[in-house]
């Protein structure tokens, strides 16, 4: 039965002694994900101690940082008695991909709004978004926000009950579950003195910030911007972090130059692959056995390797890589990454 309930049962999202409230959520996810070192990459970019936090093994249709958020956003599309859910993203979006995953192991709807027109083939993250049973619609050279608005509509003139996932899945509950995530990697008790991960929407670097705070995390958070400059997103981050504070019953806020981000890797644009994602990739497959995305974590890792090629993380440091997901995106792009590093 769609919208029904019994799937929903409170999480507590805190660390020991904390006093904050446990929100709703749904489990969608294999928890808790792995944490690895990787000694092999460390020595071959004569770098710090480096770990990986292993979000891409989340569990749902190749897993990521959207099914934790998709955890308490379905928590919440329950409650409204939602029977279809809707979002966008661009062809290769992971947010989709999780969202189109997540509707069918609840038995809901899906429609998915993909940015350009459909490609002449379907692959990657957008073959398994027609294998979940999204309906897609291409939004070709309209604006998808507005192709968004009009489906919601439509759909809700259809007794549809849709429920809008916000893009990114980056809402200030969507963005709770990274607050869970930072409790539970302090559990796992590997200290860090800086976490690296890409971030586009800002909800997973928010979360993480708000965990931080909450759970007594010193070390730095530095995301990788992926698509937008580091003056743009400061202030949302800023600002969806002290959202998910409050949400969470916190006083405590941060300041936007607390919050570290680089837009020192955007290249050629959004999901443009060059030299650097290419190099990454190529890096962390051949040393360590585990494969990054094109577009978000190859572009972040090879942030990463350049600090550490640059001296700006020195080898006495201890640094955890957050990997986010995004692994079907590697066959959309084969072509960028056939050719070698
Ligand atoms: C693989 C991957 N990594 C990182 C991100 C960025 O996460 P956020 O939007 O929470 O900043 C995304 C978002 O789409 C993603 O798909």
């Amino acid at each position: 039965m769609v919208g029904e309930r019994r799937h929903t049962h409170p999480v507590e999202t805190e660390y020991p002694a904390m006093k904050t409230p446990s929100l709703p959520r749904v489990p969608l996810a294999h928890l808790p994900t792995p944490v690895e070192p990787m000694p092999r990459l460390s020595s071959h970019l004569a770098g710090p101690k480096l770990w990986v936090k292993r979000d891409d093994q989340t569990g749902l249709a190749f897993g990521g940082n959207k099914t934790r958020k998709l955890e308490f956003l379905l928590a919440e599309a329950q409650a409204h008695g939602a029977r279809t859910l809707l979002t966008r993203g661009a062809v290769q979006s992971n947010h989709c991909r999780q969202t189109a995953a997540a509707a069918a192991r609840l038995g809901l709807d899906c429609i998915l709004v993909l940015g350009g027109e459909r490609p002449p083939e379907i692959t990657g993250n957008a073959l398994i978004d027609q294998l979940l049973g999204a309906e897609m619609r291409w939004a070709g050279e309209a604006d998808p926000e507005t192709l968004l608005e009009e489906t919601f509509q439509q759909a809700w003139a259809d007794g549809r009950r849709p429920y809008r996932i916000p893009y990114g899945g980056s809402s200030p509950v969507g963005a709770a579950a990274y607050a869970a995530a930072m409790a539970e990697f302090m559990k796992q008790d590997i200290e860090v003195d800086r976490i690296v991960l890409a971030t586009s929407s800002g909800g997973t670097q928010a979360g993480l910030l708000a965990g931080a705070r909450l759970h007594g995390f010193r070390g730095s958070i530095l995301g990788i911007s992926v698509d937008k400059p580091a003056a743009e997103l400061k202030p949302v981050i800023t600002e969806l972090t002290n959202q998910v504070l409050g949400l969470l019953g916190s006083s405590d806020r941060v300041e936007e130059e607390e919050v570290l981000v680089s837009d020192a890797y955007l290249g050629g644009g959004y999901a443009v692959v060059g030299e650097l994602e290419r190099e990454a990739v190529y890096a962390f497959a051949r040393t360590e056995g585990l494969l990054l995305d094109p577009v978000y974590t190859g572009r972040a890792a090879g942030g990463l390797m350049d600090l550490i090629a640059r001296g700006e993380i020195g080898p006495e440091e201890r640094v955890l890589f957050w990997h986010t997901g995004g692994t079907p995106a590697l066959f959309a792009f084969a072509r960028d990454l056939a050719e070698g590093p």
